[in-house]
């Protein structure tokens, strides 16, 4: 164990979880293709260049706190605090509950950005899983949707947003400039230490994601808490959903292995439902109700541990 958990900033230095303000932010990196302006052809003959300039020009007309948000993450997920959290939170003792339950807890989280206008957490869940639906996928497909975002309970236990949301990486070996910010792990201490820094750090090549650490947050709790109950497409999609720089920009392929090759087709399909299928129009949460818990029960038993 170093040091690192001592120089943690306190919880209370972000004092509220603005999850939203991230999700916002991913729209702004990756806009909807269907609503977005077509690019002029002669763009898209450019070569990668221009979207290296591209990726810059994101971070440099990033909010002020969506920079400071990526400061504190990259700054402070270091192997050690991943090691820490998956002590801390993987014996899976901090509550018993049911999915509906879980779903309900969840939308006790209030975003104090603007509520008003931003969709309460259960409203995201279900415009997910219904967008699903909709598109005729299977039902374990549609329940993915509807669970995906759970772990974000890590915020009603008090962890700050950095250590539940944001892109989340592998933590053990050099981190990717295809990571977004990626300059701001210059100040990970993990960046200097030649038992992590190589691009393979810790791990044999193509020894499998599941061999990996990731960075520590809301895929890898809700990962490990329906572990038992989901088929690995579905276990996939809810693990690797914030793996951005892997599946939107296509790092980390040394690490991965032929199933991982294959899995990641499913997590590039989710991944569409989850940033394109916000809109204000609110769902019928309570009617949809029954549908759902009928859904949750194909699958679930009626309490798992948390
Ligand atoms: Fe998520
Ligand atoms: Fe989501």
């Amino acid at each position: 164990m170093n040091n690192d958990s001592d120089s943690q900033p306190a919880f209370n230095d972000i004092d509220r979880c603005e999850l939203d303000q991230w999700e916002d932010d991913l729209l702004r990196r990756y806009p909807n293709p269907a609503t977005s302006p077509p690019e002029p052809v002669s763009e898209k003959l450019v070569s990668d260049e221009k979207q290296a300039d591209e990726f810059r020009d994101y971070a440099a007309e990033a909010r002020p706190g969506v920079r400071e948000f990526y400061r504190l993450n990259h700054r402070y997920q270091t192997y050690a605090f991943v090691q820490q959290k998956r002590r801390q939170y993987l014996s899976l003792k901090q509550r018993k509950m049911g999915i509906w339950t879980a779903l309900e807890y969840l939308n006790t989280l209030v975003d104090d950005s603007d509520p008003d206008t931003e969709l309460s957490q259960i409203e995201h869940l279900v415009q997910t899983a219904e967008a699903i639906r909709a598109d005729g996928q299977p039902r374990w497909f549609i329940l993915t949707g509807l669970i995906h975002d759970l772990g974000k309970i890590l915020c009603l236990y008090g962890e700050p947003q950095w250590a539940v949301v944001g892109d989340t990486f592998p933590v053990g070996c050099g981190f990717s400039d295809k990571i977004v910010f990626h300059e701001l792990f210059a100040d990970n201490p993990d960046s200097q230490n030649p038992d992590y820094a190589s691009d393979l750090g810790i791990y044999q090549p193509h020894t499998g994601l599941r061999n990996v650490c990731m960075s520590w947050g809301h895929d890898e709790y809700l990962y490990q808490v329906v572990r038992d109950y989901l088929p690995d497409e579905a276990l996939y999609m809810i693990r690797y959903h914030s793996f951005y720089a892997a599946h939107r920009e296509g790092a980390y392929t040394h690490l991965m292995d032929e199933q991982d090759r294959r899995q990641f087709a499913w997590v590039k399909a989710f991944n569409p439902y989850d940033l394109y299928t916000k809109s204000h129009r609110r769902p019928d949460v309570e009617g949809l109700r029954p549908y759902y818990e009928e859904l949750i029960n194909e699958f679930f038993p009626p309490e798992l541990h948390w």
